[in-house]
């Protein structure tokens, strides 16, 4: 059988070691389908996996790689026929399942849809799980009835993945919106996704009090820790914030006023196990009235490759990227 290279990652005596290493071909069991991949990504938990920093992987070795776009190349399950342009993103690849950074992903076909019309393998992944994530946090937004009129929505880790596709998204639906960020250098960035003003991080003032002065309409929030604290207590009444990520801190230590005093709500956002119809809905979004204008020029740090993405995975956790990577892998399908 012929072989494949992939991010594969292990544990031993020393810690968690990802390398790139070259994989023998398996048979596929049924339900599974084999996607040639085009296109990854890389996101915060894929850097966690990578460098070693989160327990991400339920078992080792590992394949790593959260999200995939390709083509199918042999399929056991009815639903996906050779050729298929096909996305993964979530879904237990890269923890439970094998990963998307291989140049071959054996995936249960439960974890695919179809490429969306109106986005191509390339702009499928400059979006990947941080664009999914941000659509998901503002359809639950809106959902629970926000509305601009209601005051500027926050985005925090603004010019992260997921913070940069919320931007977006949120301007794209008539939202103003303010990026909190620890990159004040990165102000005409953040202002061309949609930023209306660029906060620095340190230079806020998080208050102590159960409620502080209400000012933001909503909030999305890819931090935790203090920063998810201090929105607690200074978003308005009836506003959301989304509960997405920990990029401080995974404690959240705030009272319940905001919420029974000012009808505040927090959103949780969990993007690996989505009902498909919901999956289905916000790619279809994401495809067609919700697609940022200019994806890949705005978005999209650098395309690397397999071999760059040890070093990509550091700039995350050191928090020092910018928008997203898109991994090539395959040749352009
Ligand atoms: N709930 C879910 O299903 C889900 C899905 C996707 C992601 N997430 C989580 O959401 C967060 C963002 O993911 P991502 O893929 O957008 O990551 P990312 O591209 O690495 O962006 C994270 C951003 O957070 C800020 N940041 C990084 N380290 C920080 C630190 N120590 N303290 C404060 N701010 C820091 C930086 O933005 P600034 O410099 O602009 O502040 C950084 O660009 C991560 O925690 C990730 O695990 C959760």
């Amino acid at each position: 059988m012929s072989s494949f290279n992939a991010i594969r990652v292990h544990q031993g005596p020393a810690g968690v070691r990802a390398t790139l290493e070259p994989l023998v071909r398996q048979p596929l069991t049924a339900g599974e389908v084999c996607v040639r991949v085009a296109y990854s990504g890389l996101n915060y938990k894929d850097a966690l996996a990578i460098t070693g920093r989160g327990a991400i992987m339920r078992s080792y070795p590992r394949v790593a790689g959260i999200d995939l776009a390709g083509v199918v190349e042999a399929s056991e399950d009815r639903a996906f026929a050779p050729g298929a342009r096909v996305i993964a993103t979530g879904a237990g690849l890269g923890e439970w399942l094998d990963g998307g950074l291989a140049e071959y992903a054996h995936v249960p076909a439960d974890a695919l849809l179809a490429l969306p019309a109106g986005l191509s393998l390339f702009e499928a992944m400059a979006l990947g799980t941080a664009g999914f994530t941000a659509a998901l946090a503002l359809r639950r937004m809106l959902e629970n009835h926000q509305d601009p009129a209601q005051g500027p929505i926050v985005v925090t880790g603004a010019t992260g993945g997921v913070g940069s596709v919320a931007l977006m998204l949120l301007a794209g639906a008539g939202f103003e919106t303010a990026a909190l960020t620890g990159k004040p250098e990165a102000a005409a960035y953040l202002r061309d996704l949609g930023a209306a003003s660029v906060l620095e991080r340190s230079a806020l003032d998080l208050g102590t009090k159960p409620l502080e002065k209400a000012v933001w309409g909503g909030a999305v929030d890819n931090l935790g820790g203090e920063v998810l604290a201090y929105l607690t207590r200074t978003v308005k009444p009836w506003g959301n914030i989304a509960c997405i990520g920990l990029a401080q801190s995974a404690q959240l230590h705030t009272s319940v006023m905001p919420l029974i005093l000012r009808g505040v709500s927090l959103l949780g956002i969990h993007s690996v196990q989505v009902p498909r119809p919901w999956r289905e809905a916000l790619w279809g979004l994401l495809a067609g009235p919700w697609k940022p204008p200019h994806l890949e020029s705005r978005l999209v740090r650098s395309v690397i490759s397999l071999e760059q993405v040890a070093e990509a995975a550091h700039e995350l956790i050191a928090g020092r990227a910018r928008g997203r990577y898109v991994v090539r892998i395959g040749a352009e399908l």
